[in-house]
């Protein structure tokens, strides 16, 4: 099964391949972190000269320029921060100068965005706005979303976009700095770093200041809106940043597989949190991580047809609120994680299901689940002991065209229908209890 070999051969996310470039990569770093240091002293040099000067065309630009701009958004800062969210969940203020009655663009936190994206005005409006609503985040300077805003003001495109465009530039730029280079609880593990991590394989054009349609692993509506993202195997570290939910209202395809980045329970899911156009959702190979099965957020995209967590550290019984309203589910593949119970109902009976993969999945229960699912054609569900029953009951799923089950405690007999298909699509263990095909029984077990 090509699947499992390419999973063998990588190890757990390519852990061997890395440990052989470790050394390399190691004295490379060294050798940057000489450089960098070097680039320090000079860089504070140069800023002991040049702050003065800067201080004093900065107080005067803001004298002359359009103080209803600048100096509404200075003065705005210290006059209205205690009062902030009030101001900002009160809706269409009529002061368009004020950054917290512009319309309804309220950040509530760090799981929940609000946007009207018709009222929001500019880009200076978005930081005071940001810094408003996760004070914490932007008291520390080195944080993602302080260098996604300060690349945002000094880079971004200043001929009108949209309030969507510069929301969008905004979330695709905390993704870079959250993601790349950026140390995690694995990353030692898988690289050597200590407070850092090794960059992105390929980052071409990312937060150049062209437009973000043309960046690597992205793809856009005609509208301009990201529609796709893929960054498969392209090592990403850190963790997802929440602000990839200002993509959910366009991005219909994501395929993060193979990646190292690190989220944790519901607070490292809260970016799915409205991502209801997406179809296709791969985030095989990843270190997502959670203890209760699949998070309930995953059961709010109800357009999805292909859906990969294979890997993730998931563990804990599969619920099935998560299923109950993926009615257009079509591939399904939860392999290798710790579920430690049965299929729920809800996914037994997704009208739609075409594949289903859920092997190494600890997965309880009778394989007669399979009457359920009228449409089903691939159904691998190896390194399952818990999982057992009469195959008899495969002969109702006459839509079956590729089976595997070895390493479970499914008895009977393979149905001779599938014999006589594509016999490169049948895997059983004809040492076990199974008999069929062109092995033969030295039991009748039933
Ligand atoms: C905040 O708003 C409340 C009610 O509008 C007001 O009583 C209070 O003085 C304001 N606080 C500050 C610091 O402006
Ligand atoms: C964030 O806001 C949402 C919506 O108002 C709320 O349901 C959620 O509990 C909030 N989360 C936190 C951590 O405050
Ligand atoms: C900047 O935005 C304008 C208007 O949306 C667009 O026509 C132009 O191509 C953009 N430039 C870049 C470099 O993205
Ligand atoms: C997505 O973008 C890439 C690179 O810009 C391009 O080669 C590819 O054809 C695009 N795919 C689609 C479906 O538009
Ligand atoms: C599924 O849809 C029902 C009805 O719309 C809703 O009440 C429920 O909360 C949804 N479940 C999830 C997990 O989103
Ligand atoms: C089975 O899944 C676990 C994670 O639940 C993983 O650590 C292990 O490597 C998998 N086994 C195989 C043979 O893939």
């Amino acid at each position: 099964m090509s699947e499992h070999s390419e999973f063998e051969q990588e190890g757990t996310l390519g852990a061997t391949e890395d440990y052989q470039k470790h050394i390399q990569i190691l004295k490379a770093e060294e050798k940057s972190k000489r450089r960098r240091y070097g680039f320090l002293i000079i860089l504070v040099s140069i800023l002991a000269i040049c702050l003065p000067l800067i201080l004093v065309l900065t107080t005067r630009n803001k004298d002359n320029g359009d103080g209803s701009q600048s100096g509404g958004t200075v003065t705005a800062t210290t006059r209205d921060t205690p009062n902030a969210s009030q101001a900002s969940s009160s809706g269409n203020g009529n002061d368009n100068n004020n950054p917290f009655s512009v319309g309804d663009f309220t950040v509530v936190n760090s799981s929940s965005f609000t946007i009207n994206t018709n009222t929001f005005p500019s880009k200076e409006h978005l930081k005071t706005i940001l810094e408003m609503q996760f004070p914490e985040a932007f008291k520390d300077p080195f944080s993602y979303q302080n260098k996604a805003v300060d690349w945002l003001l000094k880079h971004a495109n200043t001929s009108t976009p949209s309030s969507r465009t510069i929301l969008q530039r905004y979330a695709l730029a905390c993704l870079y700095f959250a993601t790349n280079g950026v140390a995690n609880a694995h990353t030692t593990r898988f690289f050597g770093y200590v407070i850092s991590a090794p960059a992105w394989v390929v980052e071409t054009d990312w937060i150049a200041n062209n437009n973000e349609c043309t960046w690597y692993g992205i793809n856009c509506t005609a509208d301009g809106l990201v529609s796709k993202l893929s960054m498969r195997r392209n090592r990403m570290t850190g963790s997802l940043p929440t602000e990839l939910a200002l993509l959910g209202e366009s991005l219909q395809e994501l395929d993060l597989y193979g990646n190292y980045f690190h989220n944790v329970g519901e607070e490292g899911h809260a970016w799915l949190d409205g991502m209801k156009q997406l179809k296709v959702l791969v985030l095989g190979n990843t270190l997502l991580e959670h203890n209760n099965g699949i998070p309930l957020v995953f059961g709010q995209l109800t357009n999805l047809r292909d859906f990969d967590c294979s890997n993730v550290l998931y563990r804990g019984p599969l619920r099935g609120d998560v299923f109950a309203n993926l009615s257009q589910l079509e591939w399904l593949n939860i392999d290798d994680n710790q579920f430690g119970g049965p299929l729920p109902q809800e996914l037994i009976q997704l009208p739609t299901l075409e594949l289903l993969h859920a092997n190494n999945a600890s997965i309880v229960g009778d394989i007669s689940f399979v009457r359920d699912l009228p449409g089903l054609k691939i159904l691998w569900v190896d390194d399952n002991p818990g999982l057992t029953g009469d195959a008899a009951a495969l002969e109702d799923v006459t839509t079956l065209a590729s089976l595997s089950v070895k390493g479970t405690n499914i008895y009977g007999s393979i149905p001779s229908f599938l014999c006589h298909g594509d016999s490169g699509q049948i895997y059983f263990d004809c040492s076990a209890q199974l008999c069929g095909c062109d092995c033969t029984c030295s039991h009748n077990w039933r």
